[in-house]
């Protein structure tokens, strides 16, 4: 799936700025210094904004171009912030053939965003995910910790009232 970057507000406080700044002051001049300064400043800020990514690619004297192809490539990287509630449908063989498609279509309209990306108020966020292990209950997806299964488009909203309060 295409990741898309985040066009929330990005807001960091001093102390992760602080961070970042040290990251890149101890990573100027190595090779491969980009994956490493990503992997760090995504455990500080919890995702990649594109303002991060400007300031590594300065910091680093490297491409933005370069730093945002890492970032997009490999998928342990995320551009976007998680909400408050995140939300992963499985779409393993077992889930996919029996709908999970439709679920994340219902997800679509019912939140208003599309995969890779956070409500505005930062309460969900979507994203599809490779089998959980759990295909005896397929279609199946998460909403944090919790697992649901054996689902159809009308659950969606019921399950998406428990978190909304
Ligand atoms: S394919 Fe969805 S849990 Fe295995």
């Amino acid at each position: 799936m295409q990741k898309r970057i985040s066009t929330l507000p990005f807001n960091d406080t001093p102390e992760q700025a602080e961070k970042l700044d040290a990251v890149i002051q101890g990573l100027k001049g190595q090779d491969g210094a980009v994956m490493p300064a990503l992997h760090h400043a995504q455990d500080i800020y919890g995702y990649l904004p594109l303002e991060v990514q400007r300031k590594i690619a300065n910091g680093l004297d490297v491409p933005l171009e370069e730093v945002y192809s890492v970032s997009t490539f490999y998928s342990q990287f995320s551009l976007t912030p998680k909400g408050q509630y995140h939300v992963s449908v499985c779409l393993g063989t077992a889930c996919y053939v029996k709908g999970a498609d439709k679920l994340i279509e219902k997800l679509i309209e019912k939140l208003g965003i599309k995969p890779e990306e956070c409500t505005q108020d930062g309460k969900f966020s979507l994203t599809a995910c490779r089998c959980i292990g759990a295909c005896g209950l397929a279609p199946v997806l998460t909403v944090n910790e919790d697992v649901y299964g054996r689902l159809v488009p009308e659950d969606i909203e019921g399950i998406l009232a428990k978190y909304a309060g």
